[in-house]
């Protein structure tokens, strides 16, 4: 349980928030999908961390990144023609180089060149990883090193990214990718034939065993299986919002990485990606099939249908009544709990420690900032990210998954 103002510490980012203003400064943040921009292509307008910002990519194949509102006037840059390595204003003409240089200002004849020195364009570092473009929001010069998880350089088919833009909090994304205890429970409908992961259905009380890290937190869940095995699932909290998440498949080299990205204080950005250092990533037909910028899909139908949840088919033996994709049954429960989670009226239990570290660690980190303070888990020079790895195994006895920590 959370006092009130913590819970709009954690959660809240808009305007000034200290966990935007943060988030905004110390990490790179993923902005979209690097095959959406084309060059001289359609700009795309990115509501991100409670602001609103354009992205393009010029003809030369650069990205640039700007506030939305043209610094002139305020119409939005993503109607902007995208030309000659530059975006320009419709309104009235004013042509800013994706390097975020002012070259044009047309209404202003007599002295252009040095009028276009003061014109205050906001523009952003970028950089394109694993098909994702990222962008630092931060105030200053020097963007924080980049955090080059264990995908970022392997070849394109080893990879798959997709994303779905959710009515929820943020946090409440990060929460249930945290949340172990809940796969065997809420996806149990899904997790038979997809590997060992249809273990966590056959103990559904893992004991979670939580050791602290310099990015965040790394934990084992062990589950007991009646055979005295014991399956074990080891995943990663990063700050500010990854999820680095065991393989369905034990002894699998490679894993999934969630993050919930705050769009606003109200929306997030749920992406996932599925990486495998020794094989393409198999898709399925219904993901090729279907926008990466829409998958999982999310619930069929509104709140007050209880989200489109199919009844007949919990009748027949589906255990949600969402049938559409495992992501929609997050979706369904993360939308269910209100667009900003009420966490001072809530029950916390054994089965909830992964989601408390969550929060400590996120609020701690606001706090050192609030202080003026790099926080701790943005020390980024210190952090191995590329040794960051997903497992899960199932062991004989319950003392040897420890080495995995
Ligand atoms: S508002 Fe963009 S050029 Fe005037
Ligand atoms: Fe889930």
């Amino acid at each position: 349980m959370l006092s009130r103002e913590d819970n709009d510490l954690l959660t809240r980012v808009n305007g000034d928030a200290p966990m935007g203003r943060m988030i905004r400064q110390h990490w790179w943040i993923p902005a979209g999908l690097s095959s959406t921009l084309v060059a001289d292509g359609k700009p795309q307008r990115i509501r991100l961390v409670g602001n609103n910002y354009v992205a393009f990519r010029a003809t030369n194949g650069k990205l640039g990144f700007f506030d939305e509102a043209c610094p002139h006037r305020g119409a939005s840059m993503a109607l902007g023609r995208n030309e000659d390595n530059a975006l320009r204003c419709i309104y009235h003409g004013w042509k800013f180089s994706v390097d975020g240089v002012t070259v044009a200002v047309p209404t202003q004849p007599a002295n252009e060149a040095e009028y276009c020195k003061h014109v205050p364009l906001k523009h952003y570092p970028v950089r394109e990883e694993a098909g994702i473009f990222w962008v630092w929001l931060g105030e200053g010069d020097t963007p924080p090193k980049f955090q080059n998880f264990e995908f970022c350089g392997l070849p394109k088919d080893h990879v798959v990214v997709v994303r779905q833009k959710v009515h929820a909090n943020w946090v409440q994304g990060v929460e249930t990718t945290m949340d172990s205890a809940h796969l065997g429970v809420l996806h149990q409908s899904w997790l038979g034939g997809v590997g060992d992961i249809g273990l966590s259905s056959v103990n559904m009380a893992p004991v979670y065993h939580v050791e602290q890290k310099p990015y965040g937190f790394r934990y084992a869940s062990v589950r007991k299986l009646p055979d005295g095995q014991a399956y074990v699932r080891t995943n990663s909290f990063v700050l500010p919002w990854y999820g680095v998440v065991a393989p369905g498949q034990s002894k699998s080299r490679g894993g999934n990485f969630f993050f919930a990205v705050p769009v606003d204080d109200e929306h997030l950005w749920y992406w996932n990606i599925v990486y495998d250092f020794e094989r393409p990533v198999e898709i399925t037909q219904q993901v090729s099939a279907t926008q990466p910028e829409s998958w999982p899909p999310l619930p069929p139908g509104p709140a007050d249908d209880n989200w489109g949840q199919d009844r007949e088919a919990m009748k027949n033996g589906h255990f949600t009544g969402f049938e559409q994709a495992l992501g929609t049954e997050d979706f369904a429960v993360i939308m269910s709990m209100g667009p900003i989670s009420d966490r001072t009226h809530e029950y916390l239990g054994a089965g909830d420690g992964a989601v408390v570290q969550v929060r400590r660690c996120l609020l701690s980190a606001v706090r050192e900032f609030m202080q003026g303070q790099t926080p701790g888990f943005a020390n980024h020079p210190q952090i191995p990210y590329e040794q960051i790895k997903p497992v899960a195994a199932v062991f004989d006895g319950d003392a040897r998954w420890r080495e995995m920590l």
